[in-house]
């Protein structure tokens, strides 16, 4: 790929890049359609990178099927597709990791301390690889979107990025690879994250601006059936990901949680400068 991407640089064609782990869904799919338009071709890469998976953590069940991946890519008009294997990557002898360090410590990075600096080594050599020009990330990882956000500006890449919004089951789950892994039971409890989102975001559309008050409404909406185990669920700066304690005209409110051994993450901006559309689906 880094001399196919090397070549259309040359050639003055312009590469749109959608980092993925594979497995695809609505979400990743959207992702490439936000490309349209805005690059000559589009590629999706697929790999399951090592190095952003702690110790413990689901890298050798993470779901793989390249087959319907490949049929998705093709039915949405991606051009390229790559998918080195882990020895092209990471060869022997690598010891290099990126850390964009303020940004990656909070709320996922209190729970999987060497994550984003995985994501972020992984995502500079997937940009240096591919040669591309734009790139496309899905906002439901939010903390992730602002990391890369905060890597391409202090190491002046010039990739412009692009975010998608959350694409989300009709019950308001948001996509996920892993909601795979959710039993029937541990499905429906799940339904409780984007319940307690759209719960915030109407009470601060209706004048709450306490965001202790939002964050204690949420847990007992979460806590309403058995099942949830909170790691965090916090009310912070959209910018900075540090704690607010006043909505203010926005706040970004993030959860990460598990669901019976599966871990999900969700998130919304609220307030009244927010714009945020309603979860649909969500009867609150
Ligand atoms: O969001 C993901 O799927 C991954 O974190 C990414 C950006 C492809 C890096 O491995």
């Amino acid at each position: 790929m880094s001399d196919h991407g090397a070549e259309l640089q040359r050639d003055g064609v312009s590469l749109g890049l959608v980092p993925t782990m594979g497995c695809l869904h609505e979400g990743h799919l959207s992702l490439i359609g936000l490309l349209d338009g805005r690059c000559d071709m589009k590629a999706v890469s697929i790999f399951v990178n090592p190095i952003q998976f702690g110790e413990g953590e689901d890298i050798d069940r993470y779901p793989r099927d390249e087959a319907r991946d490949m049929e998705l890519l093709r039915e949405h008009g991606c051009e390229l597709l790559f998918s080195p294997a882990a020895e092209e990557m990471f060869p022997q002898g690598f010891q290099t990791r990126l850390e964009v360090q303020e940004l990656s410590k909070p709320l996922c990075g209190m729970y999987r301390p060497d994550h984003f600096r995985g994501v972020a080594t992984v995502v500079l050599k997937l940009f240096n690889l591919t040669r591309c020009c734009i790139a496309a990330f899905g906002l439901k990882d939010y903390q992730q979107a602002r990391v890369i956000e905060r890597m391409v500006d202090d190491l002046n890449l010039s990739v412009e990025l692009v975010f998608g919004e959350t694409v989300r089951e009709p019950d308001g789950l948001a996509m996920s690879t892993r909601n795979c892994y959710l039993e029937p039971a541990e499905r429906e409890t799940a339904s409780l994250l984007p319940k307690a989102l759209e719960w915030a975001r109407r009470h601060a559309i209706n004048g709450e601006t306490d965001c202790n008050r939002i964050i204690e409404g949420m847990s007992a909406i979460l806590g309403s059936k058995p099942g949830i185990r909170i790691q965090y669920l916090e009310a912070v700066d959209p910018v900075t990901l540090q704690p607010c304690r006043e909505v203010g005209d926005s706040v970004q409110i993030l959860i990460g949680a598990f669901v019976g051994r599966t871990r999900l993450i969700d998130n919304i901006r609220i307030g009244p400068g927010s714009g945020t559309k309603p979860i649909q689906g969500i009867d609150v």
